[in-house]
């Protein structure tokens, strides 16, 4: 969701908020734009669709040492040039990433104050804000001025903000929309997330909250409360910045193929470690949150943490969860889940659950994230950077730390041993190969065209079929929906027939009767039937209860859904690329979705 770029610098401004915009393409965006100085003048370009079209409209040749650049996912405002970003009102230029809540009521203040606007979107609001603010200030203190405007908005932000009349400064603020500040030699970089400077510099200052940033070619001065502060520099990660798509047409296809050696990764940093994972059964009460594919791994791990903890866990969705009444205290573990580490609405329920002295444990992707700095203790999933849109190693890697949860407590409660756990693991990297590489040519054939797909199974397997419905959704734009296969009877066996497709898990093997039978009862009303099931039942299960079906290699039940799930990506990922989908940015999603 938006990115921000903004460089200052002995190099040309130009082609580095270009790169700096393409690292950031994976956030999602369907507009792009940059203002930098040249010549002492602010120019301004913007184009709606791909950065390759914005760069088409821009002239290389100039010479700029100063600038920010936006890719936008419009919130307020349609996708048209006119609102996309960035900025501009009197002698302020700005891009924005957030939400300005009270957009309304400063638009109204600066109207009758003279200002009019030629957008719908909130950012121009901001922006003639501190325009106002500017004009007020005899001085133009940019300190003054930002810390006045912080103490009006409402809502998430992070702006960068250059000014007509301070041609060598670069100034950044913001609160609950992530920024970072990258410092290289004689050049400086802000950005939304480290990935589009990462290659640049080698160490790095978060902005935290209600902090002004203000820059120059080689100097930083961090700003909080009106008072200089010294900021901690952070040194840049190299390992895990790596976004090369390697020889797959697709980053998607690449984390998919990468599931099986990263498993050996978080063998050697998780499974000989065991013991040392949090205990989680201490707390009278666990709740973990999520959103979208976050939300199934932590729907996965309840069932995990029942069956081998034998403790209650509850689920929900982040964005239902920070509006809800709540019956927590010191005693309740609340478990996040994140792969960005950004996603607004996550991050709201960690400061809710705070005010009830709650615990907090983040399963977390991005090191350094705005979440991994809220919760208390964080297990980092360690999958790597995700560049495609639809979550696939980072969803295993959520996985794995929930089985690894699990059977910690399940070495207690369920006499697993050591050494059979740690037999299981090392078989699962070959397993996930077998998978990937089965044939899904006539299944593909199959589903391709259809306009509605049903995900079907019952118990664990419902929920990875939530989880398969969804990346279906996300890159194909079928639509689908999941549901118990118990379930179907009471409503939607009703859409039924000739013209209908079902996609059915079956592996919970004391379910697996009950789930054919309502396969049979869909074969019964001419649904075409494609069935997920165990590959040590293929002589006691009749062809007739499916048109196409993958075997899948029966293992352990903590680690089965890790290797249920690679099947399902795969047949998103074929799909949509069957009808010509454009799979790693899909239409309207983000990757990091930092407002409500
Ligand atoms: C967006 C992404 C999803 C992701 C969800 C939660 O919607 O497109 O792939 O599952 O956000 O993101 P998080 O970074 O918190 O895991």
């Amino acid at each position: 969701m938006c990115g921000i770029i903004g460089y200052i610098g002995k190099n040309n401004a130009l082609p580095k908020l270009i790169e700096g915009l393409k690292k950031l393409e994976y956030r999602g965006y369907d507009s792009a734009g940059i203002a930098y100085f040249h010549k002492n003048n602010i120019k301004i370009i913007k184009s709606v669709g791909r950065i390759q079209e914005l760069e088409k409209k821009i002239c290389f040749k100039e010479q700029s040492q100063l600038g920010i650049g936006h890719t936008r996912w419009a919130t307020h405002g349609k996708v048209t040039e006119k609102n996309s970003h960035p900025h501009q009102v009197g002698k302020i230029t700005i891009v924005h990433n957030g939400i300005l809540e009270n957009y309304q009521d400063l638009k109204k203040i600066l109207q009758e104050k003279g200002y009019s606007f030629k957008s719908d979107t909130d950012t121009e609001v901001a922006c003639a804000y501190i325009d106002y603010e500017y004009q007020k200030n005899p001085l133009h203190n940019m300190s003054e001025i930002l810390k006045n405007c912080m103490n009006t908005f409402i809502g998430s932000y992070a702006i960068a903000i250059i000014v007509e009349e301070i041609p060598n400064q670069l100034f950044v603020m913001k609160k609950d929309s992530p920024l970072v500040i990258g410092l290289g030699t004689n050049e400086i970089y802000v950005a939304s997330d480290i990935s589009a400077f990462a290659d640049k510099v080698s160490n790095y200052i978060i902005l935290e909250d209600m902090e002004i940033g203000i820059l120059t070619t080689n100097e930083y001065q961090i700003i909080k409360n009106g008072k200089r502060k010294m900021p901690t520099l952070k040194k840049i990660d190299t390992k895990n910045q790596s976004s090369d798509k390697k020889q797959f047409p697709h980053y998607m296809l690449k984390e998919i193929y990468e599931q099986s050696e990263k498993i050996q990764l978080w063998n050697t940093k998780y499974l000989n470690h065991i013991m040392e994972l949090p205990d989680i059964s201490k707390y009278k009460k666990i709740h973990i949150i999520g959103c979208g594919t976050a939300y199934h791994a932590g729907m996965i791990g309840k069932y995990l943490l029942e069956e081998y903890g034998n403790i209650e866990v509850n689920v929900f969705i982040a964005s239902e969860y920070r509006y809800q009444k709540l019956f927590i205290d010191q005693n309740t573990l609340v478990i996040v889940v994140s792969q960005s580490g950004e996603t607004a609405d996550t991050l709201s329920c960690i400061k809710r659950v705070q005010q009830y002295k709650a615990h907090t444990l983040g399963i977390i992707n991005t090191e350094d994230s705005s979440i991994a700095r809220s919760v208390e203790k964080v297990i980092y999933t360690k999958a790597g950077q995700e560049v495609a849109v639809a979550s696939t190693k980072a969803y295993t890697s959520q996985l794995y730390i929930f089985s690894m949860l699990a059977i910690r407590l399940g070495i207690i409660n369920h006499n697993l041993t050591l050494a059979e756990i740690k037999n299981t693991y090392h078989q699962l990297p070959q397993k996930i190969k077998e998978v990937i590489h089965k044939n899904y040519d006539n299944l593909t054939s199959l589903l391709w065209n259809y306009n509605n797909i049903f995900y079907l199974g019952r118990n664990i397997d419902y929920v990875t079929m939530m989880e398969g419905s969804l990346k279906l959704k996300e890159i194909s734009y079928i639509h689908s929906e999941a549901m118990p296969a118990g379930e179907l009877k009471h409503g939607t066996i009703s859409l039924m027939n000739e013209e209908t497709c079902a996609i059915v898990m079956a592996t919970k093997e004391e379910l697996i009767p009950k789930t054919i039978s309502n396969i049979k009862e869909l074969k019964a009303r001419g649904t075409k039937i494609v069935l997920l099931t165990l590959d040590n039942l293929t002589n006691s299960i009749e062809k007739e209860c499916y048109d196409e079906v993958i075997w899948i290699p029966k293992m352990a039940p903590y680690v089965q859904p890790i290797l249920n799930v690679i099947p399902l990506q795969i047949i998103a990922y074929n799909i949509a690329k069957k009808r010509g989908c454009d799979i790693d940015k899909p239409r309207n999603l983000a990757k990091s979705v930092t407002v409500e």
